[in-house]
């Protein structure tokens, strides 16, 4: 390889071929995306989504991004919470995009039925299909990691920020304690594999979701990236010890 390279799993691969691999990744799992991850985190991963739209406190009349959103399961609790803003406090509904490059996980979104306030785009983390200043806050939820160039996909978010926008990233992270890391390696390398093999026939798209969480940044090293785009107030939340951590910022 001579040009740039970007992290595949534990492999190195051309920068140019990342996208369409974890496009492929997430066209053969998509009619089970949902199902896996309840399976996969006990429906956990309910939970640690529960506390990111709380915290992002959706109000009416607000434009949010699901950047990288698939099926649409933040969006959805999104929709929920402005709605119930919006009945308390009355004014404009809420406008949730979905941004995601893979047609079919939106697809997938889609026939979930949800609710009128979420718009769907097709669309690159990397070139957002937005202009400059026009969203109060974006969301990314278990997508950073699967971007080619996570800096430049951070530059995107803090443009079409609006001043003082709330960026929030959820990602699998480093637990904290050793003894929990430990148990956690053996359980991601060792079941994860072979129940996505058993549910969706497909081990490879499993392996690479957990050696993808084991190359990605660090807590500390993934809230110093986001200082160097340019966000300010970066701070970080995590759950369940460290598996995974919620990481927020203000656009300047
Ligand atoms: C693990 S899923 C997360 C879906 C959803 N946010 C959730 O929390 O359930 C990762 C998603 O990121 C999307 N994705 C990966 N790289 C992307 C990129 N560069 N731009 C937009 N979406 C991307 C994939 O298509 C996939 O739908």
């Amino acid at each position: 390889m001579t040009g740039p390279t970007a992290t595949f799993g534990f492999r190195d691969v051309d920068a140019r071929e990342k996208a369409g691999l974890v496009r492929g990744v997430f066209d053969r799992v998509a009619g089970r995306y949902d199902l896996m991850n309840d399976l996969m985190s006990a429906g956990v991963h309910r939970l640690w989504k529960d506390a990111v739209a709380a915290r992002l406190n959706p109000r009416p009349g607000e434009t949010i991004i699901d950047c990288a959103g698939g099926t649409g399961d933040m969006a959805m609790r999104f929709a929920k919470l402005a709605q119930r803003a919006r009945a308390r406090n009355g004014g404009a509904p809420a406008r949730i995009l979905v941004v995601d490059y893979n047609a079919e996980m939106i697809a997938a979104g889609r026939a979930r039925g949800l609710a009128p306030e979420i718009a769907w785009a097709v669309g690159d983390a990397q070139r957002l299909p937005l202009p400059d200043a026009s969203a109060e806050a974006y969301v990314i939820s278990f997508g950073i990691r699967n971007v080619t160039d996570v800096p430049a996909a951070l530059v995107e978010a803090r443009r079409v920020l609006k001043p003082g926008g709330r960026f929030l990233c959820l990602e699998f992270s480093r637990p904290i304690s050793e003894a929990l890391r430990a148990a956690y390696d053996a359980y991601s390398f060792k079941v994860i594999p072979e129940v996505g093999a058993r549910v969706t026939g497909d081990r490879e798209a499993y392996q690479y979701l957990v050696e993808s969480i084991r190359r990605f940044p660090d807590q500390a090293a993934f809230a110093a990236m986001m200082r160097e785009a340019g966000f300010s107030q970066v701070e970080w939340t995590n759950y369940s010890g460290g598996v995974a951590a919620l990481h927020t910022g203000r656009a300047i």
